[in-house]
């Protein structure tokens, strides 16, 4: 069992979330929305970014977040080259006084380096209904499966790539005539409500690991109707 709530920061001050993302960003996006909507209470201490180019420090610049480019290349060479580099996000990520590390489309496989820092405190999205297609290009192989409801995923992050306890999950109907594409986009509308969603829940100090199980205290359960497809 693990306390969610980083100890000794008063609850009057906001969550501190660092976000790690490598492209597009529009998970970034949703959680700047949500926090600058009132919805989220948080603020972005940092956006990190593998990738020189991407959106997302972009995004970051354009709404006054702290955006840092840590390039992974001087790392390569050495013999423990991805825990060198987490070392380096880990100096970044202290700096700014991150208490939850948001993963948003962040394309490197965390190490322990950072799990172990930041325990049942990194959370990831993930556009499937996990444990159901772990991994990359998730909508083309559900859509290659022939199943019919898919969706996403945030959960914790541990050393197993995406198997750690799922914090919440949304479901989406597979439509005929959907394209990975089509399919990806209805999955993203709802990727954007459930992550700033979780990242609250754990601001309001609401979640609780036990085991695989993550506890969401006084959590409105889903209605009972189900979602059938074909209906
Ligand atoms: C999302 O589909 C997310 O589930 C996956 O990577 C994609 C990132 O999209 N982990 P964006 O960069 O947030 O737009």
């Amino acid at each position: 069992m693990s306390e969610q709530r980083p100890a000794g920061r008063p609850r009057s001050e906001k969550l501190r979330v660092g976000v790690l993302a490598s492209g597009r960003g529009s998970n970034l996006q949703a959680i700047i929305d949500a926090i600058e909507a009132g919805a989220l209470q948080a603020r972005i201490a940092v956006v990190l970014s593998n990738k020189k180019d991407a959106q997302a420090l972009e995004r970051a610049r354009h709404h006054s977040v702290t955006d840092v480019f840590l390039d992974s290349k001087p790392y390569a060479g050495q013999p423990d080259s991805r825990e060198a580099y987490d070392r380096a996000i880990l100096e970044v990520l202290r700096k700014h006084e991150v208490e939850l590390i948001a993963l948003a489309g962040y394309m490197k496989i965390v190490t322990p380096v950072l799990i172990k820092a930041y325990p049942h405190r990194i959370m990831n999205i993930h556009p499937s209904l996990l444990p159901a297609f772990p991994g990359l290009e998730v909508q083309k192989k559900a859509l290659d499966w022939g199943v019919k409801i898919v969706g996403c995923t945030v959960h914790f992050v541990t050393e197993s790539v995406d198997e750690g306890p799922i914090i919440i999950q949304a479901a989406v109907p597979v439509l005929e005539g959907d394209t990975a594409d089509t399919l990806s986009e209805r999955i993203l509308a709802e990727e954007h409500k459930i992550y700033p969603r979780a990242i609250q829940l754990y601001a309001e100090g609401r979640l609780r690991v036990e085991g695989r199980h993550v506890l969401v205290a006084g959590a409105t359960e889903a209605t009972t109707a189900s979602l059938m497809n074909p209906a």
